[in-house]
């Protein structure tokens, strides 16, 4: 490996909302765990991107910045090379975040009292969006097979059909459930929502989070129906493990919908941009970080055959989801028979584990963990021999 995967920077007293956690079941620095909670990597940022960040510093003043050419033209470049997606750079809106930014969407292209569906479990603040914005939740749960997640398409059709449903939050790669979908179940999703004037919002932060065997594919790029009829929000945060720069990149084909989405910005800040450090950071990452990527994937993919593993020969009563994509494992507990309020204090207290719970994601949730493996692999393996031990005593 020409990149560091192993060393971690413990972030205790930095603010970081993963580590406080940690901090507030008293673990110390001296304990040698990491959480496995919210979703940012447990590896040290790229050089090149340092790098970028350090000549900024050096070179430049921190006032107010926007897209440069340069900028947008690396992210068209890598939606090009990496995914197949010829997108022009005047689609591109910025959000300090995808969560901002699906928001945004919610609030400038439905009206208070529409339906907006969720493919569920799936991301909580995509729950948030429709309540706090008193729209309508319109549930469309994924089945689950076992191990996998499939599309109840019957049901999407029949509540799209309602005409008070407007939109659809996709997530795509799913978080929780780690599935990328295939082109044949995106193109039948945007038929659906096509033929029931159904906007698409879809969240593919995890794009380029995949496992080998699986090809995520950009929404928008299925046709040219598909793209005049969604936003496709991306951002370099979770590729490169910069969320804390808040940079992403909003993708708004359609004029009209681009022009809605823009007012939605504009009414509280009539300069929408994001800030000069992430931009340099993303630039950089788009044009030089593509090999830290690849070493980065073939770490994830070694943590996920590891716990898979371990799982089937050691812990056999839990079940694992297979990861096509995302870094974020979901792992089907209810063979221990604890409830989810108990699991979590075993995990806690007994375990010293801490993933993100799996009824955070919605009741289909419960007695599952998502479990956060952008992290060295000494931590996995310390992790499966912790919940050996700790769940022997709750098997039968
Ligand atoms: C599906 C999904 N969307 C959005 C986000 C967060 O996006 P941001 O930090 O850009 O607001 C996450 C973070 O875990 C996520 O999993």
């Amino acid at each position: 490996m020409r990149y560091d995967f192993e060393t971690v920077h413990k972030r205790f007293n930095r603010g970081s909302n993963k580590w406080n956690e940690l901090a507030r079941f008293g673990i110390k620095e001296s304990d040698d765990i990491i959480p496995f909670s919210v979703a940012d990597m447990e590896f040290v940022t790229a050089p090149e991107i340092v790098e970028a960040l350090k000549h900024e510093l050096d070179t430049s003043i921190m006032g107010y910045a926007g897209a440069t050419p340069e900028y947008t033209s690396a992210v068209c470049n890598w939606m090009k090379t990496r995914h197949n997606w010829n997108a022009e750079p005047e689609w591109i809106l910025p959000s300090h975040g995808v969560v901002d930014a699906f928001f945004n969407a919610v609030k400038t292209c439905t009206n208070e009292g529409d339906g907006v569906m969720l493919m569920t479990p799936v991301y909580y603040p995509m729950y948030m969006a429709i309540s706090n914005t008193h729209r309508k939740l319109v549930d469309n749960p994924l089945i689950n097979t076992g191990t996998k997640y499939e599309i109840n398409f019957a049901d999407m059709e029949r509540k799209a059909a309602d005409p008070s449903t407007k939109m659809l939050i996709l997530c795509s790669p799913h978080n929780p459930t780690g599935r990328v979908w295939t082109v044949d179940e995106l193109t039948r999703i945007g038929e659906i929502c096509l033929k029931h004037n159904v906007l698409v919002v879809s969240d593919e932060i995890h794009f380029d989070l995949v496992m080998p065997g699986h090809k995520h594919t950009v929404f928008a790029s299925i046709s040219g129906e598909f793209a005049d009829n969604c936003i496709v929000m991306t951002a370099p945060s979770k590729t490169f493990n910069i969320a804390g720069l808040q940079t992403s990149n909003i993708f708004i084909p359609d004029p009209e919908t681009r022009a809605k989405f823009l007012g939605g910005l504009e009414l509280s800040n009539p300069h929408p941009n994001c800030g000069i450090l992430g931009y340099r950071a993303a630039e950089a990452a788009y044009k030089h970080c593509g090999e830290w990527l690849d070493e980065c994937l073939k770490v994830i993919d070694g943590n996920r055959r590891i716990i898979t593993g371990f799982i089937e020969s050691e812990l056999p009563v839990l079940k694992v989801h297979e990861l096509e994509g995302t870094y974020l494992m979901w792992i089907d507990m209810r063979g221990l028979g604890l409830g989810y309020k108990e699991l979590e204090r075993v995990n806690h207290e007994e375990a010293r584990l801490f993933f993100d719970e799996g009824y955070i994601f919605g009741e289909q949730g419960e007695c599952f963990e998502r479990w956060n493996i952008a992290c060295p692999t000494r931590y996995i393996n310390e992790a499966l021999e912790r919940m050996k031990g700790t769940y022997s005593k709750y098997i039968e």
